[in-house]
Formats: structure tokens, sequence, C-alpha cells
């Protein structure tokens, strides 16, 4: 009897913990059920990626230290990863959603990302990572808020707004990705969306009749949050909304040194928040603009997205020209000065409250130096490939953190140069040796002619200098060693450099890869592969109960069950669902033990 009740408490005291492990960090849990769906955003009809019959896909909206559930099912009719671009999913590579690091879910199966969004704060998105798939969508919009004990460096805005914009074309996902591996250029897209929405008719000629745009209604007086996010294919965008200004307040988790701009260029793949105050008279609605950067005008009018500004007291439809963006096809001059005024606002605080020039990084010494060259597309073995250092990477089909857990060698090299190589291109699968607990100094150089952006899983980056011209030893005297903002996601001009510095603090294997779809797709992408030599599991999650397995670990895949659709929805239950299970357990377990 006494034996049976001390069981039984200690099954309590075990429920207590678990519960009071969530109390501290809430659970959110997400059905996304991804598929496609009819859609004609630019007045032709094409199969767009939706999640849960929405395109754009639900927003995430969560708090800083919370645990995300999502359990995605794949219903469309090829494999499927979802990353979360920004998210760093600290000690958990196994959540990342890329090739390196998880099998793709395949058609028709299901599969239950599980991480913590820890320590961080900011505007973010996710995408499908496997073959152009973003080109057709299946994105949406992560947010991370503050807890509520944390300051927050302005009052909070009235509303909260995010807008996706990116350019696009007609043409579907498969029909893109057939024109790369044919060794063609995909050419100038066919539009700009905004919300999944093509252009407002400002112009009968350019725009065509009965196309759907979208509209953001607000009231007069109050200030909103736009979180802004450049989800498009390969097209650097200017963004603008007309007679109002753009208070910048932050990027990809790091809160800027407030200003306003009458523009700002939104690279591929990169996110801001901007404060947007409704001073104006509301004589009529004001135009959003996303305008094409650095190409012929002449050429590209068509390729302009144009969403409306509707004040709930307006008195007309907007009319007339759209706001002038820049108009400097020759001169990336600008562009680079006005990407250099976004800095750190070192006094405020982040998801901690220390200020954010706490972290000394300019005073740090740099352990591991790499030159990544982007260089034009060439061909390799007959196919049209992109490199970095010469080397094109082609993923295993064995992921690399699963080959290393089933110490499977041969799937990839640790060699890759840190510097590029002068010897003919080639592909390869070569990871990046990464020091844990190095800081690791990264300088893109593009040698292309079109504008580059690089991202980096598992972290965010200090930008520390861009300039034009190719990078020397003596560059590192421009660095800004004090306020350089801290994001994932940099823009390389072309001919130019950009230097970031980053704590190799998270142990994994992350990707470094060209947010440019194209470029991304034939090849510019590498992994840095970071180890605890002192292996404990403190330092790395284990590898997670449902992890697929694939190429050479296939044998180890268990079948899955085909799903039916119906059972999904796109509800978000906050912390209920795992209460009512551990409610549910200790029922159960007081019953068993009576
Ligand atoms: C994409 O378009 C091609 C025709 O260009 C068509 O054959 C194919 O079925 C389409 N795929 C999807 C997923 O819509
Ligand atoms: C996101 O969540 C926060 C805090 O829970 C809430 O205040 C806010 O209204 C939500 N935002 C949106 C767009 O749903
Ligand atoms: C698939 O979804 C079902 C129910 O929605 C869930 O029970 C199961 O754990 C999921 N499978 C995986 C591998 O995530
Ligand atoms: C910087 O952050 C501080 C502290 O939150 C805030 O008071 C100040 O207004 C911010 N300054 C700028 C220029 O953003
Ligand atoms: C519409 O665009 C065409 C082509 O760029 C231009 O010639 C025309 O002037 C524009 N119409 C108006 C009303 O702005
Ligand atoms: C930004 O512009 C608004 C007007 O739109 C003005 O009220 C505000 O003071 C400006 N803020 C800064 C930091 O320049
Ligand atoms: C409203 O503002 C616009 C642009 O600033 C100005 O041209 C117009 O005269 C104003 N209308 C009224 C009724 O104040
Ligand atoms: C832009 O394209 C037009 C039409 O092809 C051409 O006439 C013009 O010279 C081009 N402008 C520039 C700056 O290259
Ligand atoms: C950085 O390197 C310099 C010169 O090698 C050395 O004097 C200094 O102590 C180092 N600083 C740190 C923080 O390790
Ligand atoms: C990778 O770097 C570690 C030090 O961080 C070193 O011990 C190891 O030998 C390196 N591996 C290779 C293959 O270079
Ligand atoms: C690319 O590199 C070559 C050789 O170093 C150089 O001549 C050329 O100017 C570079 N082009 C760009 C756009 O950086």
């Amino acid at each position: 009897m006494v034996a049976r009740w001390s069981v039984a408490a200690a099954l309590v005291w075990a429920v207590v913990l678990v519960g009071r492990c969530s109390a501290a960090d809430p659970f959110a849990y997400y059905n996304f059920d991804v598929s496609y769906k009819t859609a004609s955003p630019l007045g032709v009809e094409q199969q767009v990626i939706a999640i849960n019959k929405q395109f754009p896909g639900p927003l995430i909206n969560v708090t800083t230290n919370w645990n995300v559930v999502i359990n995605v099912l794949n219903s469309l009719d090829e494999p499927l990863l979802i990353t979360w671009d920004g998210i760093q999913h600290r000690k958990n590579c196994w959540q990342d959603g890329v090739l390196g690091t998880n099998c793709p879910i395949p058609a028709g199966w299901n599969w239950t990302y599980q991480f913590q969004v820890k320590d961080q704060i900011g505007s973010f998105f996710y995408f499908p990572s496997l073959g152009l798939q973003r080109a057709a969508g299946g994105y949406g919009g992560i947010t991370v808020n503050n807890r509520v004990v944390i300051a927050v460096p302005f009052g909070e805005p009235d509303g909260d707004i995010t807008l996706f914009i990116g350019d696009w074309y007609n043409k579907n996902h498969t029909a893109l990705r057939k024109a790369l591996d044919d060794g063609k250029d995909l050419g100038m897209p066919d539009g700009v969306l905004m919300n999944g929405k093509g252009p407002y008719r400002y112009n009968t000629t350019l725009v065509p009749a009965g196309i759907d745009y979208e509209t953001i209604n607000v009231e007069p007086g109050k200030t909103y949050r736009f979180r802004v996010h450049n989800v498009g294919i390969s097209t650097s965008l200017n963004l603008r909304i007309q007679n109002h200004n753009l208070l910048l307040v932050e990027t990809e988790g790091t809160y800027t040194m407030q200003q306003n701009y009458t523009n700002l260029d939104i690279h591929v793949g990169q996110s801001y928040s901007f404060l947007v105050t409704m001073d104006q008279n509301a004589s009529s609605d004001y135009y959003i603009v996303a305008s094409a950067r650095f190409v012929n005008e002449s050429l590209w009018t068509r390729v302009t997205g144009v969403a409306i500004l509707h004040y709930s007291n307006s008195k007309g439809k907007a009319s007339g020209p759209l706001p002038d963006g820049p108009n400097d096809f020759y001169d990336k001059t600008w562009s680079m000065n006005q990407a250099q005024s976004i800095r750190t606002n070192v006094s405020s605080g982040a998801a901690r409250p220390n200020p954010q020039g706490s972290f000394r990084y300019g005073s740090i010494n740099v352990t591991q130096v790499y030159v990544l060259r982007n260089k034009p597309p060439v061909v390799i073995d007959g196919k049209r490939r992109t490199t970095l250092n010469g080397i094109s990477y082609s993923p295993p089909a064995t992921p690399l953190r699963l080959a290393d857990e089933y110490d499977k060698k041969g799937i990839y090299t640790l060699d890759f140069p840190t510097r590029p190589l002068d010897g003919p291109p080639r592909i390869a699968a070569s990871v990046i040796n990464g020091t844990y607990k190095g800081f690791m100094e990264i300088i893109f150089q593009n040698n292309d002619t079109i504008v580059q952006t690089y991202h980096m899983d598992g972290y965010a980056f200090f930008v520390v200098g861009m300039a034009y011209g190719e990078w020397t030893e003596d560059s590192r005297s421009q660095y800004n060693k004090w306020d350089g903002v801290s994001r994932c996601t940099t823009q390389v001009f072309p001919g130019a450099w950009t230097a970031v510095l980053v704590s190799l603090d998270n142990v994994g294997f992350w990707n470094v890869r060209a947010e440019n779809l194209d470029t991304w797709y034939l090849g510019q992408e590498v992994y840095i592969k970071v180890v605890n030599p002192e292996s404990s599991d403190k330092t790395e999650s284990p590898i997670p109960d449902n992890a697929l397995y694939c190429g050479v670990l296939q044998n180890l895949q268990k079948p899955q069950k085909p799903h039916g659709s119906s059972e999904t929805s796109s509800s978000s239950i906050l912390d209920v669902g795992s209460k009512l299970l551990t409610l549910i357990l200790l029922l159960a377990s007081i019953a068993i033990f009576a």
C-alpha cells in the first residue's frame, strides 16, 4: 500500500515537473496541410502552394522561448521540407528543414517539427526549401514577440501587418525547374506579388482588368508595425508607401537605430519591421509599391507590385502615377549607403534586457576566415551550375547530420577551401569545418553582375562591412566594429564584398546559401559543421524519435500509412493540448496504481 502510493506520488511529482516546464515555456501547436491550390495572381491560372488552403500561409505568432509544434502534411505530389528562416534551432539542427539535416517528407506523408524559439525576437518567415518550391508559394510569417517583462524600444503599435513582397512567374515551379535543368535563364519575372496578389490597376495599359490586389485597411492617426519580407525568387525590390514615412525599427531580430526612410531596398530573403503612422489627410487611398531594382525601368514596368493603403475615412481611390523610386540603374552606391545606414540600437535590449551592444563583437579575435567567391554560372560536366569558391554543392541522398549520427563515412568531405580555388570548378558535397566556440569571419565576394543575398541557418551574423572592389586584408580597417546589425540574411552587391562575423556557439550542420532561388538551386550553398569536441548531451539535442531515413539509411525507415487530409485544420491551440495530455496521463497513472 505504502509502496504503491509512493510510486503514484512520484508520478504526480514527475507530472508536476513536466507541467512546470511547459508553464515556463508554453507550447504552440499548428497543423499545416501543404497542398496545391488554383490561383491566378497575375491573371494566368496556375497551381500555387497553399497551407491549409491559404496563400500566403498562416502566421506563426509566438513569444521568446516558446515551443512550437508543427505537424506538416505533405499533400503535394513531390517531396517537401519546410525551413524556418532565421529561427536558430539552438543545439537542434534536426528541425532546420533543409536537405543537409533532414530527409524530405515523401508526398502523402506527414512529419512533425518541434523546436523552441530560444532567446529570439523578431520578424522571420518559413518556406518550402526544396527544388524551387518557394517560387510557387508555401511561405508564411513567423513573428517572435518579446516576453512582456522585456522592454521594446518603441510604444506598442496599434496593429501588426505582415507584408510579403516578391517577384513572380506565371510558369509554375516545375516549369521553372525544367528551364534551369535545361541550362536556361529564368528571364524577366511576370510581376511582383504583394501578399500573394497581383498589382492594383494603377495603369490600364500595364495592368489587365480583373486582377485581385491587396488592400491594407487602417484607421487615421494610428501607428502600425509593418513586417515586410522579400519572399521572391531573385529580384531586389524597393518598398515605399505613398506620402508616408517608413520608420525602420527592426531587422531579422535586431532592434535598429530608428530612422525614417521614404523607401528601402529589400533583397531576396530579407525581413524588416517599420512603424508607419497614418498621418495623411485621406483625400484618397495611397499606393504601396514594390518595384524591381537595378533594372531597365522601361523594360521592367510590368514588374511592379502595387497594393492599396486604405484609411477608414478615405475620400476616394488612389490615382495618378506611382511614387518614384530611386533611378540608379548604373549606380548602386546609393543602395549600399542605405544598407550601411541600418545600424543596431546598441542601448536597447532584444530577447533579453541586456543592451544589444553588450556583446562586443568588434573586440573578439577572429579564429577562422573564409572568403566565399560567387561567380556567374559556369558549365560543369555539361550542366549549368553556380559555384562558391569553384565548388557547386550537390546534396547527398543521405543528410549530413544523419550520416554522422550513424557513423556513415564518405557522404561528404570536410575540406571546403578557405579561399577561392584556381582549378576548374567541380560539383561536390564539401563542408566547412567550423570550430566550436570559434569566431568566424566570412567575406562574400560577388563576382557576378547581379545582387545576391546570402543566408546562414542556426545563427545571426554581424554585418561589419560592404564595399565595391576586391576584399583585401586592408579592408578590415573599414569594418564597423561597434553597431553593425546582427541578422541572418545579407545582400552582396555585384562587384562588391560583404563581410560578416559569427560566433560559432551552436552545434550542428548549418546551411549557408544564396537566397536567390535560381542561384541556390544550381548549387550555391555550403554547410558549416560545428561540433563540440567534448561531446556531451548538453550541447546538442538527440535525434528526434520521428526522424525520417533516406539515402544509405533508407532501410531504417518504417512505412507510413497514407493520410486523409480531413483531419488537419488551421487550428493553433496554445498549451491546452499538452495540459490535457498531461491530465489524461495523470488520471491513467492514478487508475493503474489505485
Ligand atoms: C506546371 O506546368 C506544367 C506545364 O507548363 C504542367 O505540365 C505541370 O503539371 C504543372 N505542375 C503543377 C504542379 O502545376
Ligand atoms: C500575436 O500575438 C500577440 C501576443 O500574444 C498578440 O498581441 C497579437 O495580437 C498577435 N498578432 C497577430 C497578428 O495575430
Ligand atoms: C502524423 O500526424 C498524426 C496525426 O495528425 C500524428 O499522430 C503523427 O505523430 C504524425 N506523424 C509524424 C511522423 O509526425
Ligand atoms: C534606442 O533604444 C533606446 C532604449 O530602448 C530608446 O530609448 C531609444 O529611443 C532608441 N534610439 C533609437 C535612435 O532608436
Ligand atoms: C501607362 O503606362 C504606359 C506604358 O508605360 C504609359 O505609356 C502611359 O503613359 C501610362 N498611363 C498613365 C495614365 O500613366
Ligand atoms: C519620422 O517621421 C514622422 C512623420 O512621418 C515623424 O513624426 C517622426 O518624428 C520621424 N521620426 C524620426 C526618428 O525621424
Ligand atoms: C491632402 O494632402 C495632399 C498631399 O499632401 C494635398 O495635396 C491636399 O491638398 C490635401 N487635401 C486636403 C483636403 O487637405
Ligand atoms: C532600356 O531598354 C530600352 C528598350 O529596349 C532601350 O532603348 C534603352 O536603351 C535601355 N536603357 C538602358 C539604360 O539601358
Ligand atoms: C586577441 O589577440 C591579441 C593578439 O594576438 C591578444 O593580445 C589579445 O589578448 C586577444 N584578445 C582576446 C580577447 O583573446
Ligand atoms: C576540423 O576542425 C577541428 C578543430 O575544430 C580539428 O580537430 C579537426 O581535425 C578538423 N577536421 C578536419 C577534417 O580538418
Ligand atoms: C570578376 O573577377 C574578374 C577577375 O578577377 C575581374 O576582372 C572582374 O572585374 C570581376 N567582376 C566583378 C563584377 O566583380
